[in-house]
């Protein structure tokens, strides 16, 4: 995906392939989000095979397809690309249920989240922010983007207490259920890419929920295994795949709001030196960060009633793609909007989600960045670019693949 440093050019929609995941890495979709939040708000496209989807762009009507659960499901799935295809995980994954099943699932997770737990996970978050800025102490080229992956494996591995030997196949595996098509996880066509990458997690993720199932411990998988929503304690099939939620939640995302800000800063060298200068950006950095990178890109739902958005109508069985980098650039919203500043108030960004699906690693998500960021403006003086990035080919994550960096420590 490529983040503008300045107001996009002027474009028109011919050529313009939102689904299209190389469209995402190689071409311009700000471009193409701008266009559409002014001239055509509620965009319709059909897809050589039939299948057909709105896209959203403006920030109100991103708010309204993500918030309101009874005018747009979730319960048909959530990915762009498994556009048409009934979620397998309706229901039991939090990702993939309406409220008010959705809400007795996800109550009892919060306990993770919250204040103790947290303090308990920074610990190990700091750990692993001060192996990914190693390479930082010495002189010389490093991949940024590569080494911003420990951050989430951290993260899962400390509330779902994961062997740390594991992080680097869990790892590998949640980058091919979230951008199939990407060179660096293709194994064969993204299908297959993804059936292979599914079937890794969830076997893994099942042996071990077979393991910890009658056992004493505070970790999620325990907490997922004695649980109760209404209807009972959850099945180890439930558990599995809400294990393999809040792997790829953490995964997916957290390097790339990382190693986008990164760039980003580089881009605007003086914002970095600002933030070194007052640490007390740093909070203010990582929300820009978040909004400048979006790097949870598109999440689909499906109309069950006639919706009126910006531009038309939708109807029922529509499927509906917000696009949360164009909602985070709606100049309606936010003032010079292709102005990356730290000390941007009123940062109404919505990169972790909004309504009943908001994030549930928002909280951890954040500190994970700012202890980053704190680190950072602490111990390198400079990042300086050491070649051209390599965006990420998905048309869910925005995201860099490669982010050749030199530092001066
Ligand atoms: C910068 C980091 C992150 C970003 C940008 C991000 C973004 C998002 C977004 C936009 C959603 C909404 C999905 C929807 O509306 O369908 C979401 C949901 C979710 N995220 Fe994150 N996320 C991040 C980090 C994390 C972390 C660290 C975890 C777990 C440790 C996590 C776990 C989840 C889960 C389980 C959900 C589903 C919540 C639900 O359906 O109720 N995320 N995330």
């Amino acid at each position: 995906m490529r983040i503008n440093a300045g107001p996009p050019r002027a474009v028109t929609l011919d050529g313009a392939d939102l689904f299209d995941p190389h469209f995402h890495s190689e071409g311009d979709p700000h471009a193409v989000w701008a266009y559409m939040r002014e001239h055509a708000p509620l965009h319709r496209q059909t897809l050589p095979d039939g299948r057909a989807f709105w896209s959203v762009t403006r920030h109100v009507d991103a708010c309204r397809v993500l918030g309101d659960h009874r005018e747009f499901t979730s319960a048909r799935g959530s990915l762009l690309a498994q556009l048409g295809t009934a979620d397998a995980a309706t229901g039991r994954m939090l990702v993939a249920t309406d409220p008010p099943r959705h809400t007795q699932l996800r109550r009892p997770l919060n306990r993770l989240f919250s204040g103790p737990a947290l303090h308990a996970a920074e610990n190990r978050i700091r750990r692993a922010v001060r192996t990914v800025l190693a390479p930082a102490a010495r002189e010389g080229r490093w991949d940024l983007a590569r080494r911003a992956g420990l951050l989430p494996m951290a993260v899962a591995s400390a509330l779902m207490d994961l062997p740390e030997e594991d992080g680097e196949r869990l790892l590998h595996w949640t980058g091919m259920a979230a951008a199939p098509e990407d060179p660096a996880y293709r194994v064969a066509g993204a299908g297959t890419t993804l059936a292979v990458a599914h079937h890794q997690l969830f076997a893994y993720f099942a042996e071990l929920v077979a393991r910890r199932r009658g056992t004493t411990g505070e970790d999620a998988i325990r907490l997922l295994l004695t649980m109760r929503a209404d209807d009972g304690p959850l099945s180890d099939e439930e558990a599995v795949v809400n294990c393999y939620s809040l792997l790829l939640g953490a995964n997916a995302t957290t390097p790339h709001a990382v190693a986008g800000t990164v760039l980003a800063l580089m881009e605007h060298p003086e914002q970095y030196a600002a933030a070194r200068e007052d640490r007390s950006l740093v909070p203010g950095l990582v929300e820009e960060g978040l909004r400048w990178t979006s790097p949870a890109s598109s999440f689909l739902r499906y109309a069950v009633v006639d919706a009126e958005l910006s531009g038309g109508v939708v109807r029922p069985g529509d499927a509906v793609a917000v696009w949360v980098g164009s909602a985070n650039r709606d100049e309606r919203v936010f003032t010079d909007p292709y102005r990356f500043d730290i000390r941007r108030t009123g940062n109404r960004h919505i990169a972790f989600g909004f309504g009943p699906h908001y994030c549930l690693g928002a909280a951890v998500g954040r500190l994970t960045l700012r202890l980053f960021f704190e680190e950072a403006v602490d111990t390198v003086e400079e990042f300086r670019s050491a070649g051209p990035p390599r965006h990420l080919v998905s048309n869910f994550i925005a995201g860099l693949a490669e982010l050749p960096v030199r530092t001066r420590p």
